[in-house]
């Protein structure tokens, strides 16, 4: 990430940084508050409420109030890793260990259940005459990431899932809580249907290049830098960008190994899908999405410094 974008950065981060580790009420119980506490003071990116705080200080002139909105949206996000680590059986996540490694799966499961009420408890702190509204669109976006959630989990034993499939998944799991992100931040002042409208097509794009960017990662990155084990999705047999991408290259170039899945070692998968191009495919999809989510923000007149760097670091990131 450039030093100029880690400086404009810092007061947001600082900010929901700050709310987190002096988030309010914790559990008494040290079994249920220490994991918690624990998992809120990792190093996360912060991307979800640094969207809901820009947009709310684009539309409303300033973030402060849309703060809580901003801390709901984190410890959502929070609750999604938890138990998303159980079920992708993962035991790294920020650098650290996940919950249910550290602790045990009971603990992780109530980790998470205990985070959607206090996510819940935030939001219902935000001062704005629309909050009825962004409760609706949280409860929604909750609803939606559990049935992609769902289906990712459905298409591990699923042969022939296609893009088509795959697209609507990734919009659920992923990009509902992107969109929601601009959301909550235009709601904490405004509903102007139109304006909404937009910031959501937005949120789809950017949700859609994110998850698209994290599958390329989980082949390509160093697990130091990613704070995740690499090759995660291969071995689980995920229907991701890349697995589906190179389904098609098998069908036009003998020279590939035909079944990705059935290779011994995570090094020989890696080199197949370069060899195949595919990472060069998925790469074209994330600029195009963030491309569209730059152009949509222009028609509405969504400028701010952050957005324009924030598409620059996510189509690049590598963690
Ligand atoms: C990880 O999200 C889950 C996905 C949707 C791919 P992030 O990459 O935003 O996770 P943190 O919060 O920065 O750890
Ligand atoms: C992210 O999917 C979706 C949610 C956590 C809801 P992944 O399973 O790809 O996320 P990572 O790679 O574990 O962060
Ligand atoms: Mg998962
Ligand atoms: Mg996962
Ligand atoms: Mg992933």
């Amino acid at each position: 990430m450039e030093e100029s974008f880690k400086t404009l950065l810092l007061p947001y981060q600082q900010r929901i940084d700050r709310e987190l580790h002096e988030f309010a009420p914790l559990p008494k119980l040290a079994a249920l508050r220490d994991p918690i506490a624990y998992f809120f003071t990792l190093p996360g990116k912060h991307i979800r409420p640094l969207l809901t705080l820009i947009t709310a200080e684009h539309f409303c002139n300033d973030y402060k109030e849309a703060v809580p909105a901003a801390v709901a949206i984190e410890v959502l996000h929070d609750f999604t890793l938890v138990h998303d680590d159980i079920m992708d059986d993962d035991h790294l996540r920020r650098g650290y260990q996940t919950v249910h490694t550290k602790w045990d799966i009971g603990t992780a499961l109530l980790s998470g259940d205990a985070m959607i009420a206090m996510a819940y408890h935030k939001l219902l702190t935000a001062p704005s005459p629309h909050l009825m509204t962004m409760l609706e669109a949280f409860t929604d976006g909750m609803f939606v990431v559990c049935e992609g959630q769902a289906r990712d989990k459905e298409f591990e034993t699923r042969d022939g899932v296609s893009l088509n499939d795959y697209l609507p998944m990734i919009f659920q799991k992923t990009a509902r809580l992107f969109v929601l992100a601009f959301e909550l931040g235009y709601l904490s002042c405004s509903s102007d249907p139109r304006v909404l409208g937009a910031l959501q097509e937005i949120g789809e794009h950017i949700g859609l290049a994110f998850q698209v960017r994290d599958d390329l990662l989980d082949f390509v990155a160093d697990k130091k830098t990613l704070g995740k084990d690499a090759g995660s999705d291969w071995r689980r047999k995920k229907k991701t960008y890349i697995t589906i991408g190179y389904q098609h290259k098998i069908k036009t170039n003998p020279q590939l190994p035909p079944n990705l899945f059935a290779l011994k070692e995570f090094s020989a998968a890696k080199e197949a899908v370069i060899q195949a191009g595919v990472l060069d495919e998925a790469q074209h999809f994330i600029q195009e999405r963030l491309e569209k989510a730059d152009a949509i923000a222009a028609s509405i007149n969504f400028s701010h410094p952050v957005l324009h760097h924030l598409l620059k670091f996510l189509a690049e990131r590598s963690y």
